[in-house]
């Protein structure tokens, strides 16, 4: 399964056609950044649950956000989301990326499996490998929590929200990591349209989060400054 869809959030058939074209128009356009389409192929064989305009942005964020310090994913799956994010980094020549999850599994996946779910960790460490970017990444085994307890203090440029969908996970994450962001850093909290938890979760840390707001699909961007020009041209392509 490559670059596919959470079930649930599928659109239907016609509204999925006009959006693949309407996508295909962006990048017949070029809105897509060179650096990403060249890495493109090596996205599109890891398993995940991303369409491939979430990824054009968090390689964006990840190479163009201003500031110093570490990006870190919370929830890293099969890596999907990572190399996208170490791709970012490296191109723009960056800090390393973190990236953290116990592998228990993904909250949708475990529900529709109603059992537990084999671990995604061997995977996951696989296409960090094959991708080439095991050395710039650092894989944490671990709940975000736990992670945060034994964090150095290191400063983040930018986090991306994605571990477990519920209230008081995502209330956590954002309460544990935004305080550790530098001036320009910038939050992503993926599956805000999807989940009413994961939205009023963050909506209740709005006093918490950078004061500019961006959507990005069913991503929420949260933001310090002015964003840099290539992500502001990215985020207005037609999202469906
Ligand atoms: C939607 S998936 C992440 C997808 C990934 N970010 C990507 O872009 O491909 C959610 C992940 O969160 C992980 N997870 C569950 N509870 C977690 C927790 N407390 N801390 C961090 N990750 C968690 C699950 O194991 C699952 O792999």
């Amino acid at each position: 399964m490559a670059a596919s869809f959470r079930s649930g959030v599928f659109p239907s058939t016609s509204r999925r056609s006009a959006l693949v074209s309407r996508l295909q128009l962006q990048r017949l356009l070029g809105w897509e950044p060179d650096g990403f389409r060249a890495e493109w192929p090596t996205l599109e064989a890891i398993e995940g649950w991303r369409y491939r305009q979430d990824l054009v942005v968090l390689y964006l964020l990840a190479r163009e956000l201003p500031g110093h310090g570490l990006t870190l994913e919370i929830g890293s799956y099969k890596g999907l989301g990572t190399v996208a994010l170490a791709f970012g980094v490296r191109d723009g020549g960056h800090d390393t990326v973190h990236t953290v999850d116990p592998h228990t599994g993904d909250r949708q996946a475990l529900e529709a499996a109603g059992e537990a779910l084999p671990s995604s960790e061997a995977e996951l460490e696989r296409n960090l490998s094959e991708a080439g970017v095991a050395d710039s990444v650092v894989a944490h085994t671990a709940r975000s929590d736990d992670l945060f307890e034994r964090w150095d203090g290191s400063a983040l440029r930018f986090l991306f929200v994605d571990g477990w969908h519920s209230y008081d996970a995502v209330k956590s994450d954002l309460r544990n990591w935004v305080p550790l962001l530098g001036p320009g850093g910038a939050v992503l909290v993926d599956d805000y349209d999807n989940y009413p938890e994961v939205e009023q979760a963050t909506d209740d840390q709005r006093d918490l989060l950078p004061p500019h707001r961006a959507r990005a699909g069913r991503m929420r961007l949260f933001h310090t400054r002015l964003l840099p020009s290539t992500v502001r041209r990215y985020l207005r392509i037609p999202w469906g």
